[in-house]
């Protein structure tokens, strides 16, 4: 059987990936927040993806929200009944100080809004959440990906990368598109990953994304010599973004993307010495 090549990521360089848009200035997966996060020279915006029990792609964060009182999993709503969730209301209520009227009428995006704003013109980094609860979400985001065409170009950077904490997810979509790269997300201890599974992460992903707390050079150099890259998450404190440039982080997941365009571009000016 021929072994299919996973996709590479780019080397030499440190991806600024927007969580969830600029999401320390505008409601979290909206567009002001995805509109913000380029404007302030984000690489890419990071979408998180759940389906709709009516098999609708979402762009939302949380796996269940509260509807009047009573919690729901996003799977097991109707895109109609997420869209009377009001994501810039909680925004301004939990950070009163970046609130803005303008936010309180914001909805949850579906993926197709989100690619027929900003078509091929941004970068996306989408993460596939809750996949056990929504069979077939991978075909679907392939299917959608084609559709906008979106998948198998040759721009300096992919213009899609996806993400999951579930490993037979991310080799679904191996198996479908094996051009996409992945990243393989991780909650634990970095040490804590065998080798074994840094020999199955070589038969599918391009890289890693682990809590920016639990990175250490000699994990990033690991990673390294097996080919894959490392994005930690989610880091928005300029010292800890350089401390991550200097271990060699190829990106950052970080809600300030103005804060990380800065480091970057005054780490690319004066590079550290070694
Ligand atoms: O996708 C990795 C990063 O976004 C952190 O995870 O919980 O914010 O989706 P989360
Ligand atoms: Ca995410």
């Amino acid at each position: 059987m021929k072994t299919v090549e996973r996709a590479s990521l780019p080397g030499n360089d440190f991806l600024i990936i927007a969580h969830r848009g600029a999401s320390a200035y505008a409601p979290d997966h909206t567009f002001p927040s995805y509109e913000l996060a380029v404007a302030m020279g984000a690489d890419y915006i990071e979408i998180d993806l759940h389906m709709t029990r009516d098999r609708q792609l979402v762009a939302f964060h949380d796996r269940s929200i509260i509807l009047e009182g009573e919690e729901h999993a996003i799977a097991n709503l109707t895109l109609k009944e997420l869209q009377n969730f009001l994501p810039g209301r909680i925004f301004n209520e939990q950070l009163p100080v970046m609130a803005s009227k303008s936010f309180e009428s914001l909805f949850v995006p579906t993926l197709e809004d989100i690619f027929l704003h900003f078509k091929d013109q941004v970068n996306y980094y989408i993460e596939i959440k809750s996949p056990t609860a929504t069979p077939g979400i991978e075909k679907e985001l392939i299917h959608q990906l084609e559709s906008y065409q979106l998948l198998n170009r040759s721009d300096r950077f992919p213009k899609v990368i996806i993400q999951s904490y579930n490993a037979d997810s991310l080799k679904k979509v191996f198996e479908l598109a094996p051009s996409i790269p992945l990243v393989k997300l991780y909650s634990q201890d970095t040490t804590s990953i065998s080798k074994g599974e840094i020999r199955d992460l070589e038969k599918y992903a391009s890289g890693v994304g682990v809590n920016h707390s639990l990175v250490t050079i000699d994990f990033v150099n690991r990673l390294h010599d097996k080919g894959l890259a490392i994005h930690p998450f989610v880091v928005n404190d300029a010292d800890d973004i350089q401390a991550l440039l200097n271990m060699g982080a190829d990106g950052i997941f970080t809600d300030k993307p103005d804060i990380a365009a800065k480091v970057k571009r005054s780490h690319l000016r004066e590079p550290t010495k070694p």
